[in-house]
Formats: C-alpha cells, structure tokens, sequence
C-alpha cells in the first residue's frame, strides 16, 4: 500500500504541476484527493492491516495528502500569476501615444456680440426682457402705431402665421410687452431673433436685434444721445465719429438714424461706406405718445426713448466680417476664429 501511495504522489503531482489551467487544476484534485479519488480507493484496503502497520500507512497518506494540498496551491499561485502576465500584456497601455484631441466648442460671433452690448447696456442700468418669436399682430404692429395700410405690414416683408400672428418683424413688441408689465422707471433691453421675408447678400430672413427703451418722468432727447453716444464709445471706440441723422419710425416721434464713422477707411471713403464716410448702426427716436396711449401710460406724466440695432451688422463692423451670409452658415473655419 506505501508503494502505492508514493506511486499516485509522483503520478499526481506531475499532473498537477502540467494542469494549464485553473479549471483543470482543480479537476486534478478532486480526481486524486475527492471523495471519490485515487486516495479513498487506495485507503479503502485499510481495514486488510495489522495494527502495527495501520497507523505507518496513515501517517504516509497523510504526509501524500499534505503534500499533493501544498503542490495544489503552489501551481494555483503560478497560474493567477500567468493569467495576470498575460492580460497585462494584453491590455497594455501605450502612454507614449498622444492623446485623442477633444474638439472645444467656440461661441457664434452673435452670442458674443449679444453678451457684449447686455454687459455694456447694463453698466448704464439696463436690464433685458425678452418675448415671443411667434407674436400677435397688436404688439408686433398695432400697439407701435402701425396702422394696418403701412407698407411694412406688406407681404412682402412679414411672414404671416395666422391672420392674425406673425413671426416678430423687429424687437420692439418687447417694449409693448414690458410697457404693459410693468410702470416706469423702466430700462430695458431686449436681444433677440427676428424675421423678415427678404433674402441677399445683405439680407437674412432670420436675423438678430437688440431691442432698448427708457422710460421716466423728464426723459429727453438729450438722454438719448448720452446713452447711445455712450454706448457707441464702449463698443467702438472713443474717437469713433457718431451722428445723429433725422429719420422717421412710426413708434418713435422725433426719430433719429445713428451712423458711425466708417470702421473700415477711418471715414475716407470706402466701398463699405459708399463713399459717405459713415455706416448706419441704430434706428432710435422718442417713444410717440400713440405708443403710450396703447399701454395706457400718461404721455403727460412720462416720456422716453427707444432704439433698436441688427446685430449682424453690428458684429460685421466690429470683428470685419464682409459677409453676412457666413454668419449662418455654420463653417467651422470661421466659426473657430471666434475663439476666445
Ligand atoms: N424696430 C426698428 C426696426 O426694426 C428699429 C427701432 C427701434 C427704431 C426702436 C426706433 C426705435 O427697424
């Protein structure tokens, strides 16, 4: 029986010491030390022994068993540390390689400008308002003194929805709105997108406004000119020329045009400017008494001023944009140049 046991130990041991895998090794195991294995085959012959020999033979299987466990354990280590090796040479992790580039996102130049002129305008105390894209014809028309013959009710310029809904030709329902919201003092501004049906070179369906309104007891023109002079010299510059060209706005009564001097040739004379020296930047007047009367605001009591400006026009002039078509096109090459 001792040359048997010392047999299966050799035997065992090998196959342990040969098993591949985890898996495999343990089913070595149990063939040999289970409880239906090699082990409890040979013991069963036990009860054929002396007592002399008995407990010889026992201390053998035991020391066979002790053994084949500790062999077991060892060849288990040597695996997991194979396995280990090899999925760590696997998934091995080039740190020398360079980086994937994670592509940031710049603003559109019209979200820059928008936050340009609300961050100026409130520096002088203005707050913004915003309204509707789809609005009723009383706030976009009616209510600014825009009787229904006027020509810019025309087909050709508003894009009707209903009837009686158009998609906002300009910012200042805003002020019907706020007007209506709220009493004076009022100063507000108002950014937002505006549709118009006319397309060029010079000309976008969709386009962007800035929408600004003050109204008080004892406003004048003069507070207008401040305001817009002081505006003008933040956005553009202080020795940039400004001037104030009489104009007409069925909402406003006196109105005013603003031109800058030409950014371009310095006031010269360009192509940009057509020779005049000077752009047009802002439509602006004080608020016609019609236009109170429809919020029902004592003209009596108050007055004030308002000014509306395209946005794209005001980005083209300052960051020398030449065509206003790429604002909407979304090119990526110019869209990173705005980069900040
Ligand atoms: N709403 C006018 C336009 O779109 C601009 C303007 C606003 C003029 C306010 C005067 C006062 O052309």
């Amino acid at each position: 029986m001792e040359q048997q046991l010392k047999a299966m130990l050799i035997e065992a041991r090998k196959a342990l010491l040969e098993a591949g895998n985890e898996v495999d090794l343990h089913s070595i195991r149990v063939q040999y030390l289970g409880k239906k294995g090699r082990l409890t085959a040979i013991m069963k012959d036990m009860g054929k022994l002396t007592a002399e020999e008995r407990p010889i033979i026992g201390a053998v299987a035991n020391k066979v068993k002790d053994e084949l466990a500790s062999v077991f354990e060892q060849q288990l280590q040597t695996l997991k540390h194979q396995h280990l090796a090899e999925r760590m040479e696997q998934e091995r992790i080039d740190v020398t390689l360079p980086g994937r580039h994670q592509r940031i996102g710049t603003k559109h130049p019209i979200t820059l400008i928008t936050e340009e002129l609300v961050e100026i305008f409130s520096y002088l105390g203005f707050s913004v308002a915003q309204g509707p894209e789809v609005e009723e014809d009383f706030y976009n028309f009616e209510a600014l003194n825009l009787p229904k013959d006027h020509p810019a009710r025309d087909m050709q310029d508003t894009f009707y929805i209903t009837d009686n809904e158009v998609l906002r030709t300009h910012t200042s329902p805003v002020q019907i709105r706020s007007m209506l919201q709220h009493q004076p003092p009022l100063r507000i501004i108002a950014p937002g997108t505006v549709y118009r049906r006319d397309s060029d070179i010079t000309h976008s369906p969709m386009f962007h406004q800035i929408e600004g309104f003050m109204v008080d007891e004892h406003i004048t023109f003069g507070d207008l000119k401040g305001v817009l002079t002081a505006f003008i010299t933040e956005c553009f510059g202080k020795n940039v020329g400004v001037r104030f060209r009489p104009s007409f706005f069925p909402f406003t009564e006196p109105s005013a045009e603003v031109d800058i001097q030409c950014v371009i040739c310095g006031g010269n004379g360009c192509r940009v400017c057509q020779n005049s020296g000077w752009l047009e930047i802002l439509g602006s007047g004080m608020i016609d008494p019609e236009v109170f009367a429809s919020v029902n605001y004592s003209s009596e009591k108050y007055s004030g001023f308002a000014f509306g400006m395209g946005l794209e026009r005001i980005a083209m002039l300052k960051y020398g944009v030449n065509d206003l078509r790429l604002f909407f096109e979304n090119d990526v090459r110019f869209l990173r140049q705005f980069c900040a």
